[in-house]
């Protein structure tokens, strides 16, 4: 006869095993949502205006007639990750149909803030398979097991591969839509009083521009590596110059780094901040402007935070051999630079703006 203790045990055992089936299979989620983006699932129930049925949402879109009744699987895996709801197509009838939750109209193609060009760069196979190499690389002397899957470091990779150098920058334009969408309306006064300002690593120029229109007596620079500016055109008060940042970095009464740092070891981050005071030096009201993660914030401690934190953190390590960084680490590395003062806005999400003074 099974005792209770058996029982017990038994319901511990089989939770374990669906625990560790979430995990082996948690990367389905992530590919689900890609073919639906590439599917143009969202744009298609955007398109129809009011929720579309399930026939209706197969008719929309391109797809083979003997994978149309996959579809409904699809969107029902997708409605359970929160980025499909159903609704009662009227009142009298139990039709129901698909409308868009908050993340998927940030899939939209047309949407200003879209998201989808991360998504897709995210999950190109250039940068989902390093992490079939994160064990050689724990065990062998590979600068990162993006290198060891791709054959270059990824800076590198990129300067070599235009399909790759461009798929990555607008996905870094796409963040940088939303980041400076949101940085604007709550705190654009970072940039009150400054004559001039150099983006370092600005990648296409999507954070400067939207910097020098709101400041149009602010004379600004995107300053990153020749490849990613070869052949873009400026305005009045907007340059883009080509260069390493470990080599110089043109003087300015500002130095903007976002993203930046994190893709960064803590030896090439205090060379990186060291050339960057180089730049502010004598400059009244020099700083740098920081724009990345402060990890382990006590108003950020609520699990799907930390869950992000934690992924981002990996993604550096796969990616770079980097780290994200909690206020401590931050704080060694300014001094280590010969920082003498900063100050963290917590303003953007899960990312912060940090105020570093000379
Ligand atoms: C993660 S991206 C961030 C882009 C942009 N700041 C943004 O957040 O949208 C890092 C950028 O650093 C640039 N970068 C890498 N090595 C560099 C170097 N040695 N000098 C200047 N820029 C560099 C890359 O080309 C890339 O555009």
């Amino acid at each position: 006869m099974r005792s209770l203790a058996d029982g017990k045990q038994n319901a511990e055992l089989l939770e374990a095993q669906s625990h560790i089936w979430n995990h082996i299979f948690n990367f389905i989620n992530s590919m689900s949502l890609k073919s639906a983006v590439q599917l143009g699932i969202p744009d298609a129930i955007h398109s129809h205006g009011r929720p579309i049925t399930i026939s209706e949402l197969i008719a929309a879109l391109s797809l083979h007639p003997a994978k149309a009744n996959c579809i409904p699987r699809l969107m029902r895996i997708l409605v359970h990750s929160g980025f499909f709801a159903r609704v009662k197509i009227n009142q009298n009838d139990q039709e129901e149909g698909y409308i868009l939750t908050n993340a998927s109209q940030l899939l939209l193609k047309d949407h200003p803030l879209s998201v989808s060009p991360f998504l897709l760069a995210m999950l190109d196979p250039s940068l989902t398979r390093p992490w079939h190499y994160v064990r050689n690389w724990f065990q062998n002397d590979d600068p990162t097991p993006f290198a060891t899957a791709n054959g270059r470091t990824i800076w590198d990779f990129a300067g070599h591969e235009p399909e790759f150098n461009n798929l990555f920058n607008e996905a870094m334009a796409s963040d940088a839509r939303l980041a400076m969408n949101v940085l604007m309306n709550d705190c654009k006064g970072v940039f009150e009083g400054l004559r001039s300002l150099v983006d370092v690593g600005g990648g296409t120029g999507t954070v400067a521009k939207a910097i020098a229109k709101e400041f149009p007596q602010l004379e600004c620079f995107v300053f990153d590596l020749p490849h990613v500016v070869a052949g873009l055109h400026g305005t009045h008060n907007l340059k883009y110059v080509g260069g390493s940042m470990f080599e110089a970095i043109p003087p300015a009464d500002a130095i903007l780094l976002k993203w930046i740092m994190h893709d960064w070891s803590h030896e090439n981050c205090v060379k990186i901040l060291k050339r960057c005071k180089e730049a502010i030096k004598g400059r009244e009201g020099g700083k740098l402007i920081i724009i990345d993660m402060v990890m382990e914030q006590k108003e950020k401690e609520d699990h799907e935070s930390k869950e992000t934190e934690l992924l981002f953190d990996m993604l550096m390590m796969v990616l770079y051999n980097s780290q994200e960084r909690n206020e401590k680490e931050w704080a060694q590395l300014f001094s280590d630079a010969g920082f003498s003062n900063y100050k963290i806005i917590s303003m953007l999400g899960l990312r912060s703006i940090i105020e570093v003074y000379p």
